[in-house]
């Protein structure tokens, strides 16, 4: 907890001081610029403020390739009918609603969690706020929790690696949760005036004796006789974390349930059919979570793997009375999104209108070309921010990206699997980068609070020779205020 106190305090330092900065601009040369945050500098930018004032005003926010980030100003409002002569007009109603916004939020896997705790206290102060911070940071409010080890780790692990332990007597969180994970997690909550985050749990893998393959990655499935234990473990898991003060919003039932079903998968992983996920969730993970009245109420997320899942495990386990009834929720990855259309998320919608849609992973880099890391990629950027509008337009609730940082090559991961992330960390030079990525993260989190109702859009495009569309997201925040999240590509 010592250093949650120093965090605290330097909080309270900076809120009586000066709160808005701008970027502190650096250049690698690839196309845009990063904002660099170290001891003494980091950038903060004001929101919109308590409900709007003067009706005959607009607010406009803009960041551009060419180094704006979050650059304000204000604009009058005209009321007239000039939808003739428009280059671009976007409609909208009131009346014409849509699903209610959750928020975005990051990942605090191991590798996060280790690049943060290299960073002295200053330095993780504007880290944690620059992602969390309401007022002056990107307001960020959802965040996922690796159970146990995964890919971004820096070694294999479980929380019952004890062969044959079926009574979880040795079930035990580890170095990376007590060091690492659980101080920037208190950090993340208590920092930055955020207080609750809404956190998602994910397991990789059971530990390798539950395994049909005893490893923790290939091609592997859980043994039957272990479906109750497993259960069990998800249990013990949330219990651990409640412990240091840790509230679990949400849990999914395995992170990609299809990675483990193919042949040499190379990082941590266990393999589900629908069927088989469909029978764990009615008949022991469903039944253990409610039959723990404490954690009655964390929410139970469905698949949290590829669109192109979607039509097939929604039938299957929404399908079935029994484990539909234990789900609240769809998770998404969005790997697959540029080769598979966005329609099937409506189409889900329609389908099961109760269950919320969410995106629990993304990211940069896996393809890495150049490279995993590229400091300055506004492409980078712009994927984001397209990807989270065409998802908010298709129903889609909230969107988790994956590591909060990472170090300069993208890692730490064991398996050789660096990425990249909006923040990336320097230790040696003790500061951190943020990337185009955060402020196209930040452009929705931001401006779209949490609880606003999108609104459905129409947009009229004149200009015919401009090759892309640009991406408009409307909402009606719960303050009133409307506002219109738009992509120029
Ligand atoms: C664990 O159980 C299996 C199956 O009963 C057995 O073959 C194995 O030797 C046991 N391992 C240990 C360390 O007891
Ligand atoms: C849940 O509780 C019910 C009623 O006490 C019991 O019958 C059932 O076996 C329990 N299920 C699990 C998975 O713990
Ligand atoms: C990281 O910091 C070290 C030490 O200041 C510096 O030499 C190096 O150039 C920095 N790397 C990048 C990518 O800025």
């Amino acid at each position: 907890m010592k250093t949650t106190t120093l965090l605290i305090s330097a909080f309270l330092s900076l809120l009586h001081g000066q709160l808005v900065k701008s970027c502190q601009e650096r250049d690698y040369g690839w196309g845009s610029i990063v904002c660099v945050c170290d001891a003494n500098y980091c950038d903060y930018y004001s929101g919109l403020g308590d409900a709007p004032t003067d009706p005959s005003t607009a607010t406009i926010t803009i960041s551009t390739k060419d180094g704006s980030r979050f650059e304000t100003s204000t604009i009058p409002v005209i009321l007239s009918n000039f939808q003739e002569e428009a280059e671009f007009v976007i409609s909208f109603s009131d009346s014409d609603t849509k699903q209610i916004f959750q928020g975005l939020g990051g990942s605090f896997t191991d590798a996060a969690a280790f690049n943060y705790m290299a960073l002295s206290d200053d330095v993780k102060y504007h880290l944690v706020s620059s992602y969390y911070n309401p007022d002056v940071g990107i307001n960020y409010v959802l965040g996922r929790v690796p159970m146990g080890g995964a890919d971004f780790s820096w070694r294999l692990y479980t929380y019952l690696d004890t062969e044959n332990d079926t009574e979880l007597a040795t079930f035990s969180l580890q170095e990376e949760d007590y060091d690492y994970k659980i101080p920037m997690i208190h950090d993340a909550m208590f920092a930055t005036n955020r207080f609750y985050i809404k956190l998602i749990g994910s397991p990789w893998s059971a530990p390798a004796w539950m395994k049909t393959n005893n490893e923790l990655y290939g091609q592997g499935k859980l043994k039957p006789e272990y479906y109750q234990i497993w259960a069990d473990y998800f249990v013990r898991f949330l219990e651990e974390y409640f412990n240091v003060y840790i509230d679990f919003w949400a849990i999914t039932g395995q992170n990609e349930p299809l990675d483990g079903l193919l042949p040499n998968f190379e990082f941590n992983c266990m393999g589900w059919t629908a069927d088989e996920m469909r029978k764990f969730i009615a008949e022991n993970l469903g039944p253990t979570l409610k039959n723990h009245s404490q954690f009655g109420n964390v929410k139970l997320i469905m698949m949290d793997d590829q669109r192109t899942q979607l039509e097939l495990w929604t039938r299957v386990i929404l399908g079935d009375e029994a484990a539909a009834g234990f789900v609240d929720g769809i998770g998404l990855h969005w790997y697959l999104d540029s080769w598979f259309g966005p329609e099937i998320l409506s189409e889900t919608h329609d389908l099961y209108p109760e269950k919320f849609l969410i995106y629990t992973e993304a990211c940069e880099g896996d393809i890495p070309n150049p490279a995993a890391v590229v400091l300055g990629s506004w492409e980078r950027g712009e994927h984001y921010a397209f990807d989270i509008i065409e998802n908010l337009n298709h129903w889609v609730t909230g969107w988790v990206d994956w590591n909060l940082a990472l170090d300069l090559e993208g890692g730490p991961n064991w398996a050789g699997n660096q990425v990249d992330s909006p923040v990336i960390v320097n230790a040696t030079a003790n500061e951190f980068y943020k990337q185009p990525m955060f402020y196209a993260l930040g452009h929705i989190s931001k401006f779209i609070t949490p609880d606003s109702i999108i609104l459905k859009n129409h947009v009229l495009q004149a200009d015919p020779d401009n090759a892309k569309p640009v991406q408009v997201v409307v909402a009606l925040r719960p303050d009133e205020t409307h506002v219109a999240v738009l992509l120029n590509e």
